[in-house]
């Protein structure tokens, strides 16, 4: 998994489907009747959304959840989970989420679904926010493998590449798989992911820096906000808390 000469290494969402299985399966356990849950996106959290909608059509189980995304709507939907709009909400208790790559803090990038802003609100809301991965997004420190994606509105984009240059970083904007020209986010924008030849120590200062820049809309930058991850090793299901 190393950077690509030309363009930029990106997640897979075919590899390790029964890691990413186990953990969905484990993630749905924890839900509890009553519940209003903060529903993340990608193929990991797509096993939690099914296992979820198992239990509310075979167990009754009665909760909301809120998806941080159309494409986890959609799928919640076709699950039957009861869902609420997110601008009805201010507080959730429990969201569960996938990540990109995982620091042993649990600190995390996320966005490598383009969804990151939704997934910074959500999981902000939640009195417990739990990251759900496979063994292979755990690293030892962030923005070595995989690009930061950043949300920048259109009218930012240029302005924002040149800022995020000075900042050390090399943005490349993210072309759509089945669609020309770029991804736009479920917000309308654009994701820029940024490659650091020299990666910044300071994850705090990076964040604020980036989020100075006019019309750059969130990083996917998770710092400080999982005080859980159940990671997916070949037999076993490992609860991990945040070192450090
Ligand atoms: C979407 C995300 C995803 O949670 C992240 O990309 C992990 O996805 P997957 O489970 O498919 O590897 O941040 O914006």
């Amino acid at each position: 998994m190393e950077w690509k000469k030309e363009g930029f290494f990106l997640k897979s969402v075919s590899s390790n489907k029964e890691l990413k299985k186990m953990v969905g399966l484990r993630a749905a356990d924890l839900v509890k009747d009553g519940m209003k849950i903060g529903i993340g996106t990608g193929s990991t959290v797509a096993f939690f959304i099914e296992e979820l909608g198992r239990r509310v059509k075979e167990e009754g189980l009665r909760i909301q959840g809120v998806p941080t995304s159309l494409g986890t709507r959609l799928l919640c939907l076709e699950q039957g989970i009861p869902l609420m709009d997110v601008t009805r909400c201010d507080h959730l208790d429990l969201t569960i989420d996938g990540a990109d790559e995982i620091d042993p803090s649990l600190n995390a990038i996320k966005g490598g679904g383009a969804a990151h802003t939704s997934e910074k609100i959500i999981a902000s809301m939640a009195d417990q926010f739990i990251l759900i991965a496979d063994k292979t997004k755990m690293v030892s420190s962030l923005c070595r493998k995989f690009p930061l994606p950043v949300e920048v509105i259109p009218a930012a984009l240029s302005f924002a590449k040149k800022q995020i240059r000075l900042l050390g970083g090399i943005p490349e904007i993210r072309d759509a798989a089945r669609k020309d020209g770029p991804v736009i986010t479920d917000n309308g924008n654009l994701i820029l992911d940024i490659k650091f030849p020299h990666p910044p120590n300071d994850l705090e200062l990076l964040d604020a820096q980036l989020k100075k820049i006019p019309g750059l809309l969130e990083t996917g930058l998770f710092l400080g906000i999982a005080k859980k991850a159940l990671i997916g090793y070949q037999d076993t299901v490992e609860v991990v808390s945040p070192k450090g």
